[in-house]
């Protein structure tokens, strides 16, 4: 969003302090069509390339693995049980509202920043860096448990080909040591007897044991160098494995409702086996599912039409995924008696208990593997191209170092923001507990749900006239019941979340405080390189 021109003086009647912190980018500002000069990207995706965008960046470790621990309950939550099934709906309910204001504002402000730039516009700017700040939780970290995930299926499919990585090359320390835990406790579950094995087997540096997940390290880096080369239009144009996800996820849908047995749903404490808590559990760890629907966005200045085909792009695929994954779970629930789902990946071990002939459901877990590891690595790229680009916005605006927005000359990506992304990525990935990774990016990423519908409840006041080419239904109800569904979800994660969740915030206000408030253009509407 260059800023060629000198902003306007804020009006506010407020102390200079808050009217700085407050001031509002216009939108004059920030629409790339209105910057003399400004480069544009060419507008070449019509509305089912954008929804494919949506399904590649949605559908993933979400369904493939954090169904698991949502259906059986993890170390610190309940299970929903076959009420899983009602988490989806739940969850499906507040993205649908969050969607629709996704597509308002994607409508009216069709630049690639996402929810950071609307927030700009909106909410100003010291909202806008916290919000962009909180974005690195459903990219960057977003991507960190999908790597996790990426891993344990790859693993998994190697292993059926006689490949087996030590337990403690696959895992992470706290996994491990939580494994240890359950096993002193009496847990014959086979996979914590893996992952346990990974203390007592790996080798030890100066008396510490060396437990790294480095296929999770691996692909990231892999997905990082491609990255970097240019292939943002293959990138792009994924909807050749977009395609082969959605019929593995069939696949997987026809293969359940072969091996149906209707008594799993009512035989192991009922349909509802921890009641309400455990479906609204549920709900907030399987939102991780539907995220991706609001990355249609960063392909605003790319999109033809960006008023009807951005909102068609969010809405579709998030009612795709959202029918896919009520099948997936009724599935898995129908084929697996609940409480054994527990795993990283539920639905290879839903198959163990199909009970088909062995050789068989041995080739039908290795289809779903492998469409795992396919969907997954979409869901990779998405995001990991997604957390340049905003990185890149805000250096662009000044509140990051300007070299944060450096274009490499030859391949034309914004290489620093991409390398920096891959390593912290990689590694911490290397090192994560996926349910610890998956909460924290759910709670970011549901304040950042809640701020673009608060966006839209301003925007609305503020500027009323402005052409909105896609007008949510039933305003301001919907924004509001947005907001609500986002802050209940929010609460049903749990404290140590919260705890995480706020530390990082405070990370982020010192930061704008010490750097972004600083060097911000819209204060000085410095020219603007990169
Ligand atoms: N929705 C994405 C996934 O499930 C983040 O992997």
């Amino acid at each position: 969003m260059a800023t060629g021109h000198p902003s306007p003086a804020p009006r506010s009647p407020r102390s200079p302090f808050w009217a700085s912190v407050m001031a509002r980018k216009p939108l004059s500002q920030v629409l790339p069509h209105e910057v003399e000069g400004a480069p544009s990207l060419a507008r070449v995706l019509g509305r089912w390339e954008l929804t494919a965008l949506g399904i590649g960046a949605i559908i993933g470790a979400g369904i493939f693995a954090a169904t698991g621990s949502a259906i059986a309950g993890g170390a610190n939550h309940l299970g929903a049980g076959p009420g899983i099934v009602l988490s989806f709906v739940v969850t499906a309910i507040a993205c649908a509202f969050a969607a629709l204001c996704y597509a308002e504002l994607a409508a009216m402000v069709p630049v690639a920043g996402s929810a950071y730039t609307y927030s700009y516009v909106a909410l100003g700017e010291l909202v806008a860096w916290i919000i962009g700040w909180d974005l690195v939780l459903e990219y960057a970290v977003g991507n960190i448990a999908v790597a996790i995930s990426w891993s344990g299926y790859f693993v998994e499919l190697l292993r059926t080909f006689g490949v087996v990585v030590p337990a403690w090359l696959e895992t992470d320390v706290r996994t491990a040591l939580i494994a240890v835990a359950e096993r002193t406790a009496g847990s014959t579950d086979p996979h914590v007897l893996l992952s346990a094995s990974a203390w007592d087997d790996a080798p030890r540096l100066l008396g510490v044991p060396i437990i790294f997940n480095l296929p999770a390290f691996l692909v990231v880096g892999v997905v990082t160098i491609a990255l970097l080369f240019g292939v943002r239009s293959v990138a792009r144009s994924t909807g050749a494995l977009v395609i082969g996800k959605i019929l593995i996820v069939l696949f997987f849908i026809a293969v359940g409702a072969a091996y149906f047995r209707p008594e799993n749903l009512t035989a192991h404490g009922g349909f509802f086996p921890n009641g309400w808590a455990g479906v609204s559990t549920a709900a907030a760890l399987v939102f991780f599912a539907y995220i991706g629907f609001d990355a249609v966005s960063t392909a605003a200045e790319e999109a033809k039409d960006p008023g009807r085909t951005l909102p068609f792009g969010i809405i579709m695929s998030l009612v795709i995924c959202t029918v896919l994954y009520m099948l997936v779970a009724v599935m898995l629930v129908g084929m697996a008696p609940w409480d054994r789902l527990g795993t990283a990946e539920p639905m290879v071990t839903a198959l163990e208990y199909a009970g088909g002939s062995p050789q068989v459901i041995a080739v039908l877990q290795v289809i779903v593997a492998f469409g795992a590891v396919l969907a997954m690595t979409t869901v990779l790229v998405a995001f990991q191209l997604g957390q340049p680009r905003i990185f890149f916005s805000m250096a662009r605006d000044g509140l990051l170092p300007a070299w944060a927005a450096w274009v490499h000359p030859k391949y034309r990506t914004p290489w620093v923001t991409t390398i920096l992304t891959g390593v912290v990525v990689a590694t911490v990935a290397g090192f994560a507990n996926i349910n610890e990774v998956i909460e924290l990016t759910n709670i970011g990423t549901l304040f950042a749900f809640a701020l673009v519908a608060a966006g839209v409840l301003v925007l609305r006041r503020t500027d009323p006239d402005r052409p909105r080419p896609f007008r949510l239904w039933g305003a301001p109800w919907t924004p509001l019941l947005a907001i609500g569904s986002c802050l209940y979800l929010m609460l049903q994660l749990p404290l140590i979340t919260w705890i995480r969740f706020l530390i990082w915030l405070a990370i982020g206000v010192v930061i704008y405080f010490v750097y972004g408030r600083r060097h911000r253009r819209l204060a000085t509407g410095a020219a603007v390189s990169g």
